[in-house]
């Protein structure tokens, strides 16, 4: 049979896998090679993505995932035509952590000390390189410099001088930095141009955090990456053109039914304005709908239509395809063309092996990272009954809910005075429910990479990479179809 067949309207408690010889000397995910392709050009070390969802990926899920070998999707759940509030949230991941910081925030010399400390505490930067015209270097101001010191002293009376500062003329590698800072006991290296203008900085906690991080996802000049969700009809160009200049490494052009005219002529002007840019789009879950994105220039294709845990597509329209017949169907019509992203569904770690091997590159989560800490949105707390003492308690929670859900809609199209009539008449696709508050996405995503360094071992593979192609060439090695007492045994607890 072949695998086709096998994952008709199946997925992913339909299977278990067979263990296999193991010959992984350790599980650790710090050992075992767990990269995988997000996009044709961009590698990640860990398969992991979070969904561009409002309640889920902004700037600090995208940080916690590209410093853990993921990348976070920016949503562009944001009001119509409100375009400055998703840029912000890429140039704050773009921000956040360099190797070297190529645009450091500065200061004039004649600006005050109160000016200082204002830039200071926007910024949440505590070293200010002070520039002249030209953007010449003319010193440093640090916390310490303007601690106590009166706001209308002038920033050149309290900075450290030019003269008085080591600094390298052009570019500088990493590890080269490192051995000046060592060497002139300094914790930061201004560096300049042959003129003395300012070309970047690196700071030495940097360079700790850069060390510590050794799995992040890293674009050439060491800042993280993350990639930003457009649509494919409205802002879409103006949205594209914004999140690009402050740093976007990928464009997800994200709409329910991906195999569309409405992609397609999205997509065409896409790639006209846009010729080099990194490109996702979705979703699909046909090979028909694969093609149909490859053939019009995608990178990436996102493969999905209802598996989400937010999304009640399926039970609103009965379209849909069980998503890991879906992961097959678009695998085999993508070959190894483009990566694919296996797009929603999975509810317990033992669900991203299957979505690797079934044919995602990667998985996209969504509600896996709901209720962390890093997940938008304010914590209420809920009174809940404890079953075991029987008395009333507080629960902290946030809210979840599919993009295409009725507030989310509302949210987005600014309709707060909309009748509920009107709302419905929209067609949401998708739920909003209350999920118990859990710590740090950082956790999860640990958690679930330690687990899939054990399915590779119980895979008999020495990484994921290999894990996938022993799959491919002998599915039936693997592939164990359940019946309805086995999934009971294996998957209820
Ligand atoms: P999980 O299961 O990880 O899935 O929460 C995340 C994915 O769900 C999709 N999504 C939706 N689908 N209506 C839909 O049909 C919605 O309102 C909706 N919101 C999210 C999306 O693909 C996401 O990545």
């Amino acid at each position: 049979m072949s695998l086709l067949d096998a994952v008709r309207g199946c997925t992913f408690d339909d299977f278990l896998f067979t263990p296999q010889l193991g010959v992984l000397p350790s599980r650790d995910p710090a050992v075992v090679d767990l990269s995988a392709r997000f996009s044709e050009h961009l590698t990640l070390k860990r398969p992991i993505v979070s969904a561009n969802m409002d309640t889920v990926t902004r700037a600090a899920m995208a940080t916690v995932l590209a410093e853990e070998g993921g990348i976070g999707v920016i949503d562009r759940g944001f009001r119509a035509g409100d375009i400055d509030p998703q840029v912000a949230e890429v140039a704050a991941v773009k921000r956040r952590q360099h190797g070297v910081v190529g645009d450091p925030h500065s200061i004039g010399p004649d600006r005050t000390i109160g000016d200082a400390l204002r830039m200071m505490a926007d910024t949440g930067v505590g070293t200010l390189t002070v520039v002249g015209p030209g953007r010449r270097l003319v010193g440093l101001l640090t916390e310490r410099d303007v601690r106590f010191v009166r706001p209308e002293v002038k920033v050149s009376e309290r900075m450290t001088p030019r003269e008085r500062l080591v600094v390298h003329e052009g570019p500088i590698p990493l590890a080269e930095a490192e051995q000046v800072m060592i060497s002139k006991k300094i914790k930061k290296l201004p560096l300049v141009d042959r003129d003395g203008a300012l070309v970047g900085l690196v700071t030495a906690r940097d360079l700790i955090k850069h060390q510590r991080l050794p799995f992040a996802t890293r674009d050439e000049g060491g800042r993280l990456r993350v990639a930003a969700a457009i649509g494919a009809t409205g802002d879409y160009l103006e949205r594209a053109a914004e999140v690009l200049k402050v740093g976007a490494d990928a464009l997800v052009v994200d709409i329910a039914h991906g195999h569309s005219n409405v992609m397609e002529k999205a997509l065409k002007e896409i790639r006209r304005r846009f010729p080099e840019v990194e490109l996702v789009a979705g979703n699909v879950a046909t090979g028909e709908g694969t093609t149909f994105l490859i053939e019009r220039g995608v990178n990436a294709v996102k493969v999905g239509i209802g598996p989400g845990g937010g999304c009640s597509t399926r039970i609103t329209t009965n379209f849909g395809i069980a998503q890991v017949e879906a992961l097959v169907r678009c695998r085999l019509a993508a070959g190894d063309r483009v990566p694919l992203i296996a797009d929603g569904g999975i509810k317990r770690d033992g669900s991203i092996a299957e979505a690797l091997l079934f044919g995602g590159d990667s998985v996209m989560l969504g509600s896996a990272f709901a209720g962390t800490d890093e997940a938008p949105g304010e914590i209420v707390l809920k009174s809940v009954l404890d079953s075991e003492s029987q008395k009333i308690v507080k629960v902290p929670f946030k809210v979840f809910r599919g993009m295409a859900s009725i507030g989310a809609v509302r949210d987005r199209l600014d309709l707060e005075e909309a009748a509920p009539g009107e709302l419905e008449a929209l067609g949401a696709e998708g739920i909003e429910v209350s999920v118990p508050a859990r710590g740090s996405a950082r956790t999860v995503v640990r958690d679930m990479l330690k687990h899939l360094c054990s399915a590779i071992s119980y895979g008999g593979a020495a990484s994921l990479h290999e894990l996938r192609s022993r799959f491919w060439a002998q599915p039936d090695q693997y592939v164990v179809k359940l019946s309805a007492a086995s999934r009971s045994e294996s998957f209820q607890r």
